[in-house]
């Protein structure tokens, strides 16, 4: 058992009484009515005087519970639930208890679960299903101990229709079976909140031996060509911070109302289909990912607090693997979009008084973890370690990073677990260093520290210069933006003023197409600029895009511009209704709040 013990207020489990360490699931996946069915059994580890195990449920029917090899009921009892938390499951043990079986199914509205009929996929001939688990939604389709600071192993069996694939966070099928039964397992010890399932017509592209992809057959061929690099990206990643602990690394192409651009699940990170850009442009999602394979899946942030943990280094992680397959300039772009990604999320934050949020370590305790999740976890959180490594340099900060995943590999770590490693491995507490870098100010303060050292890019100095021509009514020699990446379109798009004249939108439009980009990452940044500046033309892309994309990362800030100007606040409501039922809970959930 781990050492060091925090309290999770975002679970009920007492870990330190009975702690599961292995599960076996047994699930069918009923299409027709929403539901999963099955059995959960814990292999739990106890305290000697352990009366009593205590699970997380939310909006789960337990039909009945068993204690190892008696078939007699068990006695059990559900608290009154909470909207963010579920209910704590309570089952009363007997001396010496092992194993605890939960027979149970979810309810047709579960949060994780996304089901889609058959219209809703690229191919429109059969039903999907996949889940979404983070932060604290896997008890909405397994009673388990949610908190990330418990790790499990794991064997599933899934049943799904005949002719149809499941795919887990674990070890997978590269074929169909014959009678639609999957076994699936996971070795190595994870955390509740990367069990994952999926569930659909299915075809798997390899790679190689270590890579490949998994998508729609209608959604194929454009799938397997832009992930080509992810084994180069695997290879990159082991070169700097130790071998990939997790057996394959594949990817799931996912519906494109998957809330998120991706979920590192182990084994198979869930991906949104909005990255296939045909030009490969938009892979450094797939970086972030496999990078999750080592921040956060083997040092895991111990409680929602500690969130950045998983995400700055990661975005750190990110960006030194597209630095080795891509070069320091275009990695340099990608730390200079995200420096203005946190510039607009404090100037958000202080506009809207809440600039708690900006210190690194979170207080979320009474609050939904979800409410944690903004570019501070990332970004900020990036910039911390990128100034630590200016501050010590490469040749020490790397040997750093990948003793720090050696020593915390499948233990949780929190925020002064990570000071107290920085103290002991790179500079003593009090040293030049530290008044240097000051990384409590970064960690408990607000904001960023005075004379931060914001990221560069060369590339991107000459996109400013042409954006300042564009926008007094000038032309950019073609020569100049024909070797352009879609990051540097989004820079362009960015570094023209935030008030544009109607004719100056129409000639960037007719010039450039940007209402019809198939780079959605360019989309989207011209559609909230299309907003802002009354743009009616891209109004029916708009609509179409909404309709099409449940990222929650796209559709947020454009409904966010919609609501707030008079003159597309109605669109925004006709638009929302079409558009809810195919997204995902996460994603509703958020839109329900702003648009009204
Ligand atoms: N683990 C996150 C997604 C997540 C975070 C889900 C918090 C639920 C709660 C994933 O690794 C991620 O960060 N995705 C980003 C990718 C991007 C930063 C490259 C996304 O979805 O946009
Ligand atoms: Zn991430």
């Amino acid at each position: 058992m781990e050492t060091k013990v925090t309290r999770d207020p975002h679970s009920y489990a007492r870990p330190q009484e009975a702690v599961i360490r292995h599960l076996d699931l047994d699930l069918a996946v009923d299409f027709d009515k929403h539901i999963l069915k099955g059995y959960a059994e814990y292999t739990l580890q106890t305290a000697p005087d352990a009366k009593e195990v205590i699970f997380d449920v939310r909006d789960l029917v337990i039909s009945k519970i068993t204690l190892d090899e008696d078939t007699t009921p068990a006695v059990f009892s559900t608290g009154i639930p909470d909207d963010v938390l579920g209910a704590a499951l309570t089952v009363k043990l007997k001396p010496g208890t092992r194993k605890v079986r939960i027979y149970y199914e979810t309810s047709s509205d579960a949060a994780a679960l996304q089901w889609m009929d058959a219209k809703q996929t690229a191919g429109g001939k059969h039903p999907f299903l996949y889940t979404q688990s983070q932060a604290i939604l896997c008890r909405t389709w397994i009673p388990v101990q949610d908190s990330p600071g418990i790790r499990f192993t794991y064997n599933a069996t899934v049943r799904v229709p005949k002719g149809l694939m499941a795919l887990m966070s674990a070890s997978n099928p590269q074929q169909l079976s014959a009678d639609g039964v999957y076994t699936f397992e996971q070795k190595r010890p994870i955390p509740a909140y990367l069990m994952a399932l999926s569930a659909g017509n299915l075809a798997f592209h390899r790679y190689d031996d270590k890579t490949g992809v998994y998508a729609e057959p209608e959604t194929m061929k454009a799938a397997s060509y832009e992930f080509v690099d992810t084994y180069k990206m695997l290879v990159a990643a082991e070169k700097l911070y130790g071998p990939y602990d997790w057996g394959r690394y594949d990817l799931l192409v996912l519906p494109p109302s998957f809330p998120f651009g991706g979920m590192e699940n182990p084994c198979l990170t869930f991906a949104t289909p909005t990255i296939i850009a045909g030009d490969r442009s938009l892979t450094s999602l797939v970086a972030h990912e496999l990078a999750h394979s080592w921040s956060g899946n083997l040092v895991t942030n111990r409680t929602w607090n500690d969130f950045w943990l998983n995400e700055g280094f990661t975005v750190y992680l990110e960006r030194r693997i597209m630095e080795e397959l891509y070069g320091r300039s275009y990695a340099d772009m990608l730390a200079v979009l995200g420096y203005g990604d946190l510039s607009q999320t404090l100037a958000d934050m202080k506009a809207d008084g809440n600039m708690k949020d900006s210190r690194l370590k979170l207080d979320l305790e009474d609050r939904d973890p979800d409410d944690g999740v903004s570019d501070i976890a990332y970004e900020k959180g990036y910039l911390l370690l990128r100034t630590i490594e200016d501050a010590v340099g490469r040749d020490k900060f790397d040997p750093f990073v990948k003793k720090w995943f050696a020593e915390k590999a499948f233990k949780g770590a929190d925020t002064e677990e990570f000071l107290e490693f920085l103290y002991a491995n790179l500079f003593a507490e009090g040293s030049e260093e530290d008044k240097k870098v000051e990384p409590k100010r970064w960690i408990y303060e607000e904001d960023l520290p005075a004379g931060v050292k914001a990221p560069v890019s060369e590339r991107f100095e000459k996109v400013k210069q042409a954006a300042d021509l564009a926008a007094g009514g000038g032309k950019i020699p073609a020569e100049q933006t024909a070797a352009w990446t879609s990051h540097e379109w989004v820079y362009f798009l960015r570094s023209l003023p935030a008030k544009n004249s109607p004719a100056l939108m129409a000639s960037l439009d007719a010039q450039y197409k940007f209402t019809q980009s198939g780079n959605n990452e360019v989309l989207f940044v011209w559609l909230m600029m299309a907003v802002e500046n009354n743009y009616a033309d891209a109004y029916p892309e708009l609509e179409k895009f909404l309709l099409h994309v449940g990222r929650r990362k796209f559709v947020k800030p454009l409904y966010e511009a919609m609501m707030k100007n008079p003159a597309t606040t109605e669109m925004a409501k006709e638009v929302y209704a079409k558009a809810r039922g195919g997204y995902h809970a996460v994603t509703w959930q958020t839109l329900d709040k702003i648009v009204k």
